[in-house]
């Protein structure tokens, strides 16, 4: 049995077999721990490029990020936002299709005029590239690809390299789409059960800011994939309505446990910085949560962009793993994050 398939047999059988899933889930805690390469290897290339998804397999991510939103023609594509300026020339190739306020909505476009446009590196509203030592911004070499395609080169990578990566997919503005009259989660799963990948052994996690998102994977489709509750903070905005600090209670905790195999809180919800004296302060939230049955796989781990009193990606990783016992992490930077877990010797133990 692979290191994979020893990792994904419990998570597939979570929201199954509750108790089970208790045993199972406290085992995961003490395995190794998942990398996920968020949104690709975007530390190296431009995010949610194919470009991107191909150097994080070759990287050795177990799990490779999908944000999906929605085209006009209901297409399921990769992109981190609901609007399409951020990582595209939109604002250039279509000056007058701005919404009033100012954004170029991707669900206004056909998937023929996504096509058309050219993706690189993350700008900020300022224009200024929002990662200055990354990828050059001014080189948009890149598309954006729709879900299916990404599959197909995944599935691809796994087959060739003899190495699988599974899918970790963030429906992204559910309630957005919602009020739009789009269906994210019907088009998402249509798209997953056409390449054959929506099955109780699919190497797939399906994960969502709304708990509504994730009760309907769950209620109405009766997915067989394990969910994963993202964790904000309440005055991000990111959810109307959700109040993400009532969701980290122990209740909270065991109401997400009903729907999901786990959380997916941001990293400040696990490190607070450093005390005067120097000590690392950290919540006692993966433990709460283990004992709730969940796994924990916090975001975002960026060795350009370090919490402050962090001084090294290693030394991120070292407090994450080692102290807290995360069950796997996203990071920008797969090959790094790999690299750590062999240095530690956690591999092939
Ligand atoms: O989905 C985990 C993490 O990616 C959430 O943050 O904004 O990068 O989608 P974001
Ligand atoms: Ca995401």
């Amino acid at each position: 049995m692979t290191r994979w398939q020893l990792r994904f047999r419990p998570a597939a059988v979570l929201p199954l077999l509750p108790a089970l899933a208790l045993a199972l889930a406290g085992a995961a805690a003490v395995a190794e721990p998942l990398v996920i390469a968020h949104r690709g290897a975007s530390g190296y290339l431009p995010e949610h490029t194919l470009a991107a998804k191909a150097l994080a397999h070759g990287m050795g991510a177990d799990y490779i990020e999908q944000d999906v939103v929605l085209t006009a023609d209901d297409v399921p594509i990769v992109l981190h936002d609901i609007h399409l300026e951020g990582t595209t020339d939109v604002a250039r190739r279509f000056p007058d299709r701005a919404r009033a306020d100012g954004h170029w909505y991707a669900i206004d476009f056909t998937l023929a005029e996504v096509r058309s446009l050219a993706a690189g590196e993350r700008r900020g509203a300022d224009g200024k590239p929002a990662f200055a030592q990354r990828f050059p911004a001014d080189r948009a070499l890149f598309t954006v690809p729709t879900l299916a395609e990404e599959i197909a080169l995944i599935d691809g990578l796994n087959r060739s390299r003899g190495a699988t990566a599974g899918l970790y997919i963030e429906l992204k503005g559910d309630h957005f789409h919602r009020a739009e009259g789009k269906d994210l989660p019907a088009a998402v799963i249509q798209v997953l059960e056409a390449a054959g990948w929506h099955r109780a052994d699919s190497p797939v996690f399906l994960q969502s800011f709304e708990p509504a998102t994730l009760r309907r994977l769950a209620d109405e489709f009766r997915s067989p994939l394990p969910r994963i509750q993202l964790i904000a903070e309440n005055d991000w905005g990111e959810v109307p309505g959700v109040d993400y600090d009532a969701l980290v209670t122990d209740e909270g905790l065991a109401a997400v446990a009903g729907y999901a195999a786990g959380i997916g809180p941001w990293v400040g919800r696990l490190y607070r910085g450093r005390s005067e004296d120097g000590d690392a302060q950290v919540t006692d939230l993966v433990e709460r949560a283990h004992a709730a049955g969940l796994l924990v796989h916090p975001y975002t781990f960026r060795s350009d962009a370090l919490p402050a009193g962090i001084d090294s990606f290693d030394a991120l990783l070292a407090l994450f793993v080692d102290r807290l016992g995360v069950d796997g992490l996203f990071t920008d930077f797969p090959d790094r994050a790999r690299a750590f877990l062999k240095d530690n010797r956690r591999e092939g133990q």
